[in-house]
Order: C-alpha cells, then sequence, then structure tokens
C-alpha cells in the first residue's frame, strides 16, 4: 500500500520518476483525447492534477472517476505545461478503489454553502475549506503542547466525569446509571443516588482548572488540554455544548504575571499558524474575501493574514472593569446610539457585543479587562482590598469577544470558604478543594482559553460549528 502524498509530490522536483498516489477526486474534465483528473488526499489545499491518456484507458473505467470515487494512480512525475501547478502525473495505471455514484453524492465540484456544508458534517471534510480548516486545527493544538513544553509547564489529565461544579454555575450534563424514568427512591421520596454508579450525583466537567489547582500545587506550572461540557442556552455562533478547553494553572503567579502568560501564549499560536499553514490561510482568506463582497464597506472585516499580523504587532490594551463601565456608558455604538443590552453602571454582565465595541470600535487593539465585580464571577477568584471586585481577567480579541477567562486564584484558606458559603457551594463536598489552602496555600492563577474560539480568529470563520468537526449544539448530537 506505498503511496506518496500529495502535498509532497507537488513540491517534489524528481521529473521523470514514477510514483504512486491514492485520493478522492475532486474533478475531472476534458476531452476525447485527454482526461484531467483533480486528486486530493487531504495532505494540503492543492489538489494532483491526473493527466489521462484517453487512448490508453478502458472508457469504462475512465466512467467511474467520479467526483468523490476513490483512486489509486501509478504515473509518471512530469512538468506541467498549465499555469496553475508546476508537476501533474501522468497516468499509467489506474485503479478505482471505491465508486461514488454523482446522482447520489450529495458534494458538487462547486462551492457550497457552509449551512448546507453544516447539514452534512459527515461528509464536509471532504471540502478544501474543511480541508484547511482541520490542518490548521491540528497545527494549533500541536502549538499549544509545543508552547507549553518549552516553558516546562507539564501536561495534566483532569477528569471528565466528575461530581463538582467547577464554575459553580449549574450548567451541568448529568451522568448516571439509573433509570431515569423509574429511579430507586430513598425515604424522603428523592432519587438514590447510592444506587448509582458512583454512589453520587455526578456530570461531564464544565472545566478542569480545580483538578490543575491540585497540580499547580505541587508541580508549580500545569496545563489541561481537553474537553470541556456546557449545558447552557448554546444557540449563538460563538457557544458549543462540547468545547475544548486549554486551562495553565500556575503557583507564583499573581495577576500581571497570568495577563503576560495569556498574551504570550495567544501570540505564539497566532505566529505559529502564520509560520506553517500559510497556503490554508491564504485559501480561507480568498474565500472570506469573496464573502465580503457582498457587504457595505463600513461591515467589512479587515483581510484575515493582516488581522492576524495586527495581533502580534500590538501590545493587548489591560483596563480594569470599572474603567471599561465608564467607557461603554459614554459610547454611541450605533446610530441610536445603544446597545441591544443597556449597560446599567457597575455590576453590568458585560455581552459580547459590549466587549466587541471596546476592542473594535474604541481601542481597536485586543483588550484584557480586569477586576470585574465578585457577584459576576465565579467563587475562586481572589477578592481585592476593595471587597467589591475581584481579580480576574478576560481577554477580548476582535469579531470574538472573550477568548480567555482567568483569574489570581484565592489562596487564603477563611477568604475562600466565606466566598463559598455566601454563593451556596456546599464546602464539604469540596474539602479536598480546600485541603489546597489548608497544606502550604500560595497565590497562584490561571486561565482557560476557549480553543474553537481561538480556531474562529485564526480561521476568520463566523460559526463556531464550522470550525470543530462534531459539533454538539442544542438538538444536534447525531454523528
Ligand atoms: O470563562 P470560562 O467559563 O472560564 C473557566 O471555565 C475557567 N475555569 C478557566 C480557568 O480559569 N481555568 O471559560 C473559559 C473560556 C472562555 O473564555 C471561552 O473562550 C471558552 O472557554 N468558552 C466556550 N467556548 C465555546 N462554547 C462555550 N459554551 C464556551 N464557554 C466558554
Ligand atoms: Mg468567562
Amino acid at each position: 500500500m506505498q503511496r506518496t502524498k500529495v502535498a509532497d509530490l507537488l513540491r517534489s522536483n524528481e521529473i521523470g520518476k514514477t510514483f504512486t498516489v491514492k485520493g478522492w477526486v475532486r474533478t475531472r474534465r476534458g476531452n476525447k483525447k485527454v482526461n484531467f483528473v483533480a486528486l486530493n488526499d487531504g495532505s494540503g489545499i492543492n489538489n494532483l492534477q491526473i493527466v489521462v491518456d484517453m487512448d490508453q484507458f478502458d472508457e469504462a473505467l475512465i466512467r467511474r472517476i467520479t467526483t468523490g470515487a476513490a483512486l489509486s494512480v501509478e504515473g509518471e512525475l512530469k512538468e506541467s505545461l498549465g499555469s496553475a501547478q508546476k508537476v501533474e502525473l501522468h497516468a499509467r495505471k489506474i485503479e478505482v478503489l471505491g465508486d461514488c455514484d454523482p446522482e447520489k453524492y450529495p458534494l458538487q465540484p462547486k462551492k457550497h454553502s457552509l449551512e448546507f456544508l453544516r447539514e452534512i458534517a459527515h461528509l464536509r471534510f471532504r471540502t478544501n475549506t474543511f480541508g484547511a480548516i482541520t490542518r490548521i486545527r491540528h497545527a494549533m493544538i500541536f502549538a499549544v503542547h509545543q508552547f507549553f513544553n518549552q516553558k516546562g509547564f507539564y501536561n495534566i489529565h483532569t477528569p471528565i466525569i466528575t461530581a463538582s461544579d467547577a464554575e459553580g454555575a449549574g450548567e451541568m450534563f448529568q451522568v448516571t446509571t439509573l433509570d431515569l424514568e423509574n429511579p430507586p427512591r430513598n425515604e424522603e421520596n428523592k432519587i438514590d443516588y447510592s444506587k448509582d454508579f458512583f454512589g453520587k450525583p455526578t456530570n461531564l466537567t464544565v472545566s478542569g482548572q480545580l483538578e490543575g489547582e491540585l497540580a499547580a500545587l505541587a508541580m508549580s506550572e500545569i496545563y489541561t488540554f481537553g474537553p470541556t461540557f456546557r449545558a447552557e442556552n448554546s444557540n449563538t455562533s460563538r457557544h458549543l455544548a462540547e468545547f475544548w478547553m486549554i486551562e495553565p494553572e500556575m503557583a507564583f503567579y499573581d495577576l500581571n504575571d497570568n495577563m503576560d502568560l495569556a498574551e504570550e501564549f495567544l501570540k505564539y499560536l497566532i505566529q505559529y499558524a502564520l509560520d506553517h499553514c500559510m497556503e490554508d490561510l491564504q485559501f480561507l482568506s480568498k474565500r472570506l474575501q469573496e464573502e465580503e463582497k457582498n457587504k457595505k464597506a463600513s461591515e467589512r472585516s479587515m483581510e484575515l493574514i493582516e488581522k492576524l499580523k495586527f495581533v502580534l504587532e500590538n501590545q493587548f490594551v489591560r483596563l480594569t472593569y470599572t474603567e471599561a463601565i465608564n467607557i461603554l456608558e459614554n459610547s454611541k455604538p450605533n446610530k441610536k446610539g445603544k446597545f441591544q443590552y443597556p449597560i446599567q453602571g457597575f455590576g453590568t454582565d458585560l455581552q459580547s457585543e459590549h466587549e466587541r465595541y471596546l476592542v473594535e470600535k474604541h481601542f481597536k487593539k485586543p483588550v484584557i479587562l480586569t477586576d470585574y465585580p465578585k457577584e459576576i464571577k465565579a467563587f475562586y477568584m481572589k477578592l481585592n482590598e476593595d471587597n467589591k471586585t475581584v481579580r480576574a481577567m478576560d481577554v477580548l480579541f476582535p469579531q470574538i469577544g472573550e477568548i480567555i477567562g482567568g483569574s489570581q486564584r484565592e489562596e487564603d484558606y477563611g477568604k475562600l470558604v466565606q466566598r463559598m458559603r455566601e454563593m451556596n457551594i456546599p464546602e464539604e463536598e469540596m474539602w479536598w478543594f480546600l485541603d489546597t489552602r489548608r497544606f502550604g496555600s500560595v497565590p497562584h492563577s490561571g486561565f482557560g482559553l476557549g480553543f474553537e474560539r481561538l480556531m474562529l480568529f485564526v480561521t476568520g470563520m463566523t460559526n463556531i460549528r464550522d470550525v470543530i468537526p462534531f459539533p454538539r449544539t442544542p438538538k444536534n448530537a447525531e454523528f
């Protein structure tokens, strides 16, 4: 089953040599003398042109070379006379590995809408757009591990099934072996979870942070990169019910150190994409520019590669939540001068329209907001001396809004317990977490980067369903 990858062959200068390639047909065109087959095997955005001399092959075989069919082709590499590619493969042997009925195959050799492709998500890997996104996603996963490995962070696997709610927001998917239509009940007629597999109610994790803290308070600098689950109303273009999150957690880091790391990390990932994914980025950029043509000039976004470089060249603006509220209160976001969700002073939970206003219209740079009101943030964040705000940080990006959420953690046992009581977090169930504050507690910080939000930014795609292979959103979990 030896084969050469299409991408390697396109870069090759071994003219005159024989190669075997395998892949899927994108198109076939030509005349009675010669046919041209565009073949792709996922190794790159560009197809290999296969030249088929019609005299040398059976008509019956040629007819089976349809869009979507899988082929194995042996042939000689030659310089191409066409301007679209440098080399092409002149076929000597063609084997159809898998036929594809063109009448029934949903993918046609033309541009399909992203909405249509979402309906046939099981086949969309075979399009140029999703090929590019898949390769960039892989490169970003690799870059995440490379960044932290170079810095001496340890990767920790945190549990997927857990009894705790890391964010205290109650947005969990329950995991149970009980028959919930007819559950065992105790004397008080409540569901008897002692009969469940784990003997207590459990759920899919919303974040690996709490377990990450346990590891950081021994290993100093760690990170997790795992799937997280949120049963929130995720019917927006920026929310998924299942998404991947990267969560570094560092002992001996304060909020400033945390912000420095977040900025360095994001810039590293973007630089990595520019260094390793240029062909795919250029393809996506061209695709985006075509869509932008139909928009008003004022609504058009920056060209993709320019936008990525722009983030690298600028220092992120850092300001407090309170300063941001002042700016937003005095701003005129549109002709009516209003936001859809009005800013109602200190305490307002910022919506993505507010975040994007600050980044895209006011500062025109990525922004890190800090020191949010304690009421709108999680229980574990360190309380400031004002007793009103916590050492939170949200990194806001153009087009996205919040891309990172993090904080310095409350390291003081007494203060943490008090915050938990105020927020009705059952402390007896969190004894293991509180132990870190009882035994050798130190200042520490961390953050979570939503991997698909990063992917939205890097690819310029506008719907989060298009940057994860199998999106989980409400009423959507078939395959
Ligand atoms: O702000 P969040 O909820 O923070 C945490 O979970 C912390 N435990 C992180 C930490 O400090 N270790 O989520 C972090 C990031 C958000 O900034 C966003 O990028 C992403 O996760 N995110 C989502 N991405 C896709 N779909 C959703 N439903 C998301 N919810 C959060
Ligand atoms: Mg958040």
